[in-house]
């Protein structure tokens, strides 16, 4: 009996963190009164993007939620409508004021160098930024062009923030690596798998072409993240079956 509690112990301890680390088992306590009809668990940085996207009116609503580098850091979630990495990004970023409170500012990052707060390229029609348990939360509703179905987007966690200004991030991998694609809208066969390795409008990819996906870590749907939880669950089980009948 106790080994049997201790093998379900063991295993309950591999398996819970990462089933943890989806989107899908967050949820929003407090005064959110927004819902959001998708989510991509971000591939770098823990950090995860809820969004709703209405097509009637191009607007796309989000919560983007990672943990700052420090407490004092910031957090920041970006569309870049002209390239893949930092400058062009069009950038939402929260941080804490010296009394307190949690706000989002937005950035439009020409360069890699400086960076100055101004309006975006887009309307931002609500921001709110929130602060709890170690973890920032941007929400922001952008009014996109009507014929933006998908988008590069960038993401970042920054470690402290100086007279109001963000300091700059660390390079680590996760750091460089934090940039993905997020499509709009699903497209016929598709599944209902939320974002796509391919940013742009273009047709999808034939069977056999289209492979320089680039890292399209964006397209991996739910629904594989959890069958392979599960498998490595499993075979986490069997293992430390295996560890203990022998
Ligand atoms: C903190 O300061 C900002 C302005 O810098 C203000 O908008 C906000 O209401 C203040 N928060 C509190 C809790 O006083
Ligand atoms: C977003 O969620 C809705 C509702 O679940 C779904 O119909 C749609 O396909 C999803 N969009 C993408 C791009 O996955």
């Amino acid at each position: 009996m106790a080994c049997f509690l201790s093998l379900f112990l063991f295993t309950a301890f591999l398996i819970s963190p990462i089933y943890a680390q989806t989107c899908t088992s967050q949820s929003f306590a407090g005064n959110s009164t927004v819902r959001y009809t998708n989510c991509t668990d971000l591939p770098s940085l823990n950090a995860f993007l809820h969004w709703s996207y209405d097509q009637t009116n191009a607007t796309l609503s989000v919560a983007y939620i990672a943990p700052p580098a420090n407490p004092g850091g910031w957090v920041a979630w970006a569309i870049n409508p002209i390239g893949t990495g930092m400058a062009g990004a069009e950038a939402l970023l929260a941080l804490r004021e010296s009394n307190g409170s949690t706000v989002v500012k937005t950035y439009r990052i020409s360069n890699y160098s400086s960076i100055v707060e101004s309006n975006l390229l887009y309307d931002v029609l609500d921001r709110r930024g929130e602060f709890s348990n170690g973890t920032m939360k941007i929400f922001a509703t952008l009014a996109l062009p009507e014929n933006m179905t998908s988008f590069n987007m960038i993401w970042q966690v920054g470690p402290s923030v100086t007279n109001g200004v963000p300091d700059v991030h660390a390079f680590q991998r996760s750091n460089l690596n934090a940039k993905s694609s997020l499509r709009l809208l699903a497209t016929a066969g598709d599944g209902g798998s939320a974002g796509s390795p391919s940013p742009s409008s273009s047709p999808p990819p034939t069977a056999g072409g289209g492979g320089g996906g680039g890292g399209g870590s964006g397209g991996r749907s739910h629904g594989e993240k959890l069958l392979n939880n599960g498998v490595f669950g499993l075979s986490v089980l069997l293992g430390s079956i295996f560890v203990f009948v022998f």
